[in-house]
């Protein structure tokens, strides 16, 4: 075979979410671009805020030499000294540069902690439901994944976490707000995990490092912030993007930062830097990282995505469906009416609704649906979700 095993089962064993975009862009051909209510995106369909367009003009006019040349392999020394003021103000943790490394998006800083932390055989830990791709990402460096079942109301299982945990541990992922779940975990749920990871490494004599993903950590809902592991556990390394922010997930902006008092930080830094480098990004592009850094504080949609998952929160739920009411990020997990969550999302589909199974996300008998799309798709999808519900009444 002319291809390599892995990537051979990854392809085969799941991408629904590339199927979907797919499924929908051919039936939009067929049946015309408004009669179809593609709601299994993850890419927000707002435009970009204008500031980012004018801030991006006037860059490229700018009349400095060298202005696409490589950067060190951390990223501009503004943007690090930007992020860390950021992170400095939100958590009151003294953070420096010296701990924030510019990467092609969250994906992008996924794959440089886990190359940089991650020796063969050894584990993540991550929590059902979960966003798919933490799995071949950590396998790409020949890490294992383990996925921990859903706790109680999706929150994660504490005690399964404490059972899960071995003397291979290297870190445990937590994403919240969450995708799929959209839920925001609360101080209390940060703090318990901690001392699981204080104990347990303890009791291991290892550092289990807490991999915070915070890619919808700016949308948190009806005014509230959401908590995070920095202030809980030292041994925490966190990453997102501005994907989201600026609604420019095309561009590939992202970071990783590291705690201050991370045991080995410094290290882990270096090597973070050198997985940068070494999986062929070298950087996220130059003209990305100019126009972000002019962008420190451009608010984000937040408002209108609060309206967006009012109106699908409250639709869906007065029409009998069981939703799992997000409390941050782009995403609702809804509860299939039937035990096959894949029979009906191909029910919905006949109704030209695109959603994606939760069985993708190891969470069967649910289904995802995005709401960062436009207000036409949401309210053209309402018709179908009655009558799909209706089938099986
Ligand atoms: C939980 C989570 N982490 C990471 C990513 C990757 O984000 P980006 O495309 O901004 O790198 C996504 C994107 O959907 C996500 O949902």
């Amino acid at each position: 075979m002319p291809i390599a095993d892995k990537i051979k089962r990854e392809m085969t064993a799941s991408t629904y979410t590339a199927r979907a975009a797919e499924d929908s862009q051919a039936l939009q051909e067929k049946y015309g671009r408004d009669k179809v209510f593609d709601l299994s995106v993850s890419n927000p369909v707002i435009e970009p805020p204008p500031e980012f367009v004018k801030e991006l003009r006037t860059f490229v006019d700018l009349p400095q030499d060298g202005k696409h040349r490589y950067m060190e392999n951390a990223g501009y020394t503004g943007n690090r000294m930007m992020v860390a003021e950021q992170l400095k103000r939100d958590t009151g943790i003294n953070f420096s540069m010296a701990e924030v490394i510019i990467t092609c998006g969250a994906a992008g800083a996924l794959n440089i902690i886990f190359k940089g932390l991650f020796n063969p055989g050894e584990e993540l830990i991550a929590f059902a439901p979960l966003y798919p791709e933490y799995i071949p990402y950590v396998e790409n460096y020949f890490g294992v994944c383990k996925v921990v079942p859903a706790g109680k109301d999706f929150l994660p299982d504490l005690k399964a976490l404490e059972a899960a945990i071995t003397s291979r541990t290297k870190g445990v992922i937590i994403n919240s707000p969450n995708n799929p779940t959209g839920l925001v975990y609360s101080e209390a749920t940060l703090k318990e995990l901690a001392a699981v990871l204080v104990r347990k490494g303890t009791e291991f004599k290892t550092t289990i490092y807490a991999i915070s993903d915070e890619t919808y950590f700016k949308v948190a809902f009806d005014g509230k912030k959401c908590p995070r592991m920095f202030n809980y556990y030292p041994n925490t390394i966190s990453l997102t993007s501005y994907s989201g922010e600026l609604s420019t997930s095309g561009e590939r902006a992202g970071y990783a930062a590291i705690h201050p008092d991370c045991e080995g930080g410094k290290e882990v830094f270096g090597a973070l830097i050198h997985a940068n480098r070494t999986l062929g990004f070298i950087n996220c592009p130059a003209l990305m990282q100019n126009v972000v850094r002019r962008l420190p504080d451009t608010s984000m949609y937040l408002n209108d995505y609060q309206r967006k998952r009012n109106y699908l929160f409250g639709k869906l739920v007065g029409m009998g469906y069981k939703v799992v009411k997000p409390a941050g990020g782009f995403f609702m997990l809804v509860k299939s009416p039937i035990e096959d969550d894949k029979a009906f999302v191909s029910e919905l589909k006949n109704q030209l609704i695109i959603t994606v199974p939760g069985s993708e996300f190891q969470a069967p008998g649910y289904f995802r649906v995005s709401y960062c799309v436009e207000d036409q798709a949401l309210e053209g999808a309402m018709a179908g979700f009655q009558k799909t519900l209706a089938i099986f009444k």
